[in-house]
């Protein structure tokens, strides 16, 4: 049994501390945050994931997941340290690596024996040399440590999915004895074929970079092939079908809306830019998909506004949805942010309603409306917005929404609403991509 420490119990550290228990391993997840940490020793989720409370109940009644705030301790009795913490956006787009390196000299100073150091943060490319320089320099013992970046490929809303049943794994790494390690830590995934591709440490650091860059810019493409499809009357679903047919292209991030949020997308697109900068080389494909994505938002708040005459001062708008997508309560970078404000800013008003993101978008915005349900939010407001694509949502009774509302107005980004009910309704809607088409 590999005995694992996992530093940080963010969305990342959390379900992959979670995920490597439930593959046998001895995991103790710790953190700085004594809240946090209370609340999991005390069997609550900090966050909003689904299934992951289930594996980690399961995990803890076997002993084999606990939670801690010694970190020290935690790193002395593991041969091997996942470093899980925040990498926040930091100045000119780079990101910020205080807490990755903090670990790091915690690491040093507690190497009480060989370890293996992995990173699964999202760090940018020529991190884990840093990371190695760090070890080495504040180290007091003549113990040695292998380093791997083994980046994390989840999904928040299908996280524990994706942990547990992923495509593949990465494992950028220094040597031959860590690859064995870590296969043994993976060992389940291992013995099922799933993919794991060892490499050197920068191409395993570029993998994640590369991913997550390819997915923003397969997004906004589908989303400037809407905004066409707007102008020549064509579908964009039934575009987005037909090319994902193609399995060179995949039905896969084919889903035209507001524009990619999250704490990934656009974080790491922006790093990728960041230090191509600093490299002199160019990736212009990445830096356009940026600017595509804040126009499609900026274009989701002219449709609103477009929809009622550009007349907002003193409306007030139900907005439905707040999270950056469904299935997370995770407000960071979401679309609903710019529609708020942009709402607020010219003298409207706005009730809100997320099944999940509420408690987070209070943080940003305290003063809005909060309602309990979308019927409080919809009853009385001048028009409605759908920010997020949640399965309630989806199932909206229009009927109802047409009743409560002062007008009919409606404004669809994420196209999940019935338009031939929404026409025979009677309703002013607009949408991404298909508005004219039946
Ligand atoms: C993303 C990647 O999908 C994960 O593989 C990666 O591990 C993670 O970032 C990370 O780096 O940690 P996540 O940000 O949780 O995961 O969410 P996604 O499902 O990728 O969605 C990102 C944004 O793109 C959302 O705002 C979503 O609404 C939007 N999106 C996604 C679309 O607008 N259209 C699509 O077809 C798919």
């Amino acid at each position: 049994m590999n005995k694992i420490t996992v530093v940080g119990t963010g969305y990342v550290g959390l379900v992959s501390g979670t995920g490597l228990a439930d593959f046998g391993n001895q995991v103790v997840c710790v953190d700085i945050d004594t809240e946090k940490i209370a609340l999991l020793q005390n069997d609550e989720i900090p966050i909003f994931e689904p299934g992951l409370k289930e594996v980690v109940d399961r995990n803890v009644a076997h002993g084999r997941l606990s939670f801690s705030t010694n970190i020290e301790k935690a790193i002395q009795e593991s041969e091997v340290i996942f470093i899980g913490v925040g990498t926040p956006e930091g100045e000119n787009g780079e990101a910020d690596l205080t807490a990755v390196f903090a670990v790091a000299e915690l690491i040093a100073k507690n190497l009480n024996d060989y370890k293996i150091v992995c990173t699964k943060s999202t760090v940018p490319i020529g991190t884990g040399e840093k990371i190695i320089n760090i070890i080495e320099q504040s180290k007091k013992t003549n113990n040695t440590f292998d380093y791997v970046s083994n980046p994390e490929f989840l999904r928040e809303g299908a996280a524990v999915q994706d942990f547990l049943k992923p495509d593949r794994v990465v494992l950028g790494v220094t040597s031959e004895q860590a690859v064995k390690i870590l296969r043994d830590v993976y060992r389940p995934l291992y013995i099922n074929e799933t993919p794991i591709i060892t490499t050197n440490v920068p191409t395993a650091e570029m993998i994640k970079y590369a991913s997550n860059a390819f997915l923003a810019l397969k997004i906004s493409y589908i989303n400037e092939i809407a905004n066409l499809c707007e102008a020549v009357g064509a579908d964009v679903h039934t575009v987005a079908k037909a090319m994902g047919s193609d399995g060179r292209i995949s039905p896969k991030f084919l889903h035209p809306g507001p524009g990619f949020g999250g704490s990934c997308f656009p974080k790491d697109t922006k790093a990728l830019v960041a230090t191509s900068k600093k490299l002199n080389e160019t990736i212009r494909t990445v830096e356009k998909a940026i600017e595509v994505n804040n126009n499609q938002k900026s274009r989701m708040v002219n449709k609103l506004f477009n929809l009622l005459d550009n007349d907002i001062d003193g409306k007030t708008i139900a907005v439905l949805g707040l999270s950056f997508k469904h299935m997370t309560d995770d407000v960071r970078e979401s679309a609903a942010i710019e529609m708020i404000e942009k709402i607020l800013g010219n003298g409207g008003n706005v009730k809100a309603y997320d099944p999940e993101g509420m408690a987070n978008m209070k943080k940003i915005f305290p003063d809005i409306i909060y309602c309990n349900d979308w019927e409080s939010a919809v009853q009385s407001a001048d028009a409605g917005v759908i920010m997020t694509e949640w399965h309630e949502f989806r199932g909206l009774d229009l009927v109802k929404v047409k009743d409560l509302l002062k007008s009919p107005i409606i404004l669809d980004t994420r196209n999940i609403l019935s338009m031939s009910k929404l026409i025979d309704l009677g309703f002013t809607f607009d949408n991404v991509g298909r508005k004219s088409v039946l």
